[in-house]
């Protein structure tokens, strides 16, 4: 019962799901068991199948999608520094890898490096939702773990106000600081339809979640919820930064960004608290 006493803090904010995984691919998907199942040719199937190529044939894209069909609502939210074209495949991707691996549930989450995509027959995507939560560390601490805690707080703060200052089309920061001999880059994101405060909330939820004895030191480390994340790593994981959703730049084609081949690394020891999800269900 290692996860106990992580499990009682988190459960005060409503049903949580948290999944912490040590070093490795970034990737996973949440079946949302006790929300029902969807039979075959459903309605809910048939509204469920067209949001979902909808959200593949979007023209105008600024990487958010939010839209419901019947009682099927969905969401897509794109780390902001992708091309449209990068996007949609990513969303392409997660659509079908979900629907494959959470057969017939109402409700079900995939989050990936670039991209996350979930739906439901609830009004999930409040401004308070915060589960399911996925988090990610290195393994490996900064090369000055005491000069890091000064800086890095300092940095994801700025981020987080910057993030949240941003538009309704993009609220997405990105940044870097250097220690030594060391840089280490940050993203920090929010759905682009919360307000500002509802972004920071989200920020602040979802980092006192991180449990620090895990996180401390740690030289990479990723966070991600329905309606806001951030990362840091010790090297560049995202584009330069579109300079405005106005000007996104022109569709690259579909290689895989350098961040999801250099995330890899599979590097051994994992950690992982789906044992405690019992006690998170409400
Ligand atoms: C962090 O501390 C909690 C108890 O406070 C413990 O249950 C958990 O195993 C620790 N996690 C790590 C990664 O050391
Ligand atoms: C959902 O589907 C699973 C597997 O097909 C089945 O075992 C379960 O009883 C279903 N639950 C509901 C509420 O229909
Ligand atoms: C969603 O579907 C579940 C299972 O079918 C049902 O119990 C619940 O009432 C539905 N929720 C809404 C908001 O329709
Ligand atoms: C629904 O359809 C899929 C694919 O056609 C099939 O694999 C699955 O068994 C069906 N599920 C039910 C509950 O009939
Ligand atoms: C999406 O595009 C495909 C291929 O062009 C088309 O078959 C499909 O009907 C479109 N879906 C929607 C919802 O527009
Ligand atoms: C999605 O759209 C609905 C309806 O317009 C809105 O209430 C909600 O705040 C939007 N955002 C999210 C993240 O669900
Ligand atoms: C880091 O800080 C701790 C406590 O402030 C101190 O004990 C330790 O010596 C410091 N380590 C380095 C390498 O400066
Ligand atoms: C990594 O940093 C943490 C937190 O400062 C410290 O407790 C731990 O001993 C460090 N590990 C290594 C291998 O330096
Ligand atoms: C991948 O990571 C390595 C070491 O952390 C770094 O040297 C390299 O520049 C990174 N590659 C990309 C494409 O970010």
């Amino acid at each position: 019962m290692g996860c106990l006493g992580l499990v009682v803090f988190i459960s005060s904010i409503q049903m949580h799901l948290l999944t912490i995984a040590l070093g490795q691919n970034f990737l996973r998907q949440f079946c949302m068991r006790e929300r029902g199942n969807y039979t075959n040719n459903s309605a809910y199937q048939a509204n469920l199948d067209s949001l979902l190529s909808a959200f593949c044939n979007t023209t105008v894209d600024y990487g958010f999608y939010n839209s419901s069909a019947g009682e099927v609502k969905a969401i897509a939210l794109c780390r902001g520094d992708l091309t449209p074209n990068t996007c949609r495949k990513c969303i392409g991707t997660s659509s079908h890898e979900l629907r494959g691996l959470c057969p017939n549930y109402k409700e079900a989450y995939i989050y990936y490096d670039n991209c996350m995509l979930g739906y439901s027959n609830r009004s999930i995507f409040s401004i308070n939702k915060l589960s399911p939560i996925y988090i990610s560390a290195k393994l490996e601490n900064f090369s000055d773990v005491n000069q890091t805690n000064q800086v890095l707080p300092k940095l994801l703060g700025n981020l987080k106000d910057e993030a949240a200052s941003g538009s309704p089309l993009r609220k997405y920061a990105v940044g870097e600081a250097t220690v030594g001999f060391e840089t280490i880059y940050a993203l920090v994101q929010c759905t682009p339809d919360l307000q500002k405060q509802q972004c920071t909330n989200c920020l602040d939820d979802l980092n006192v979640l991180i449990p620090k004895n895990f996180s401390e030191g740690k030289n990479g480390l990723t966070a991600i919820g329905p309606i806001c994340n951030f990362r840091y790593e010790v090297y560049r994981f995202y584009q330069s930064r579109p300079d405005a959703p106005s000007s996104f730049p022109s569709p690259t084609g579909d290689a895989p960004s350098p961040a999801a081949s250099n995330d890899t690394t599979g590097n051994g020891m994992q950690l992982n608290l789906h044992a405690c999800f019992e006690y998170c269900r409400d």
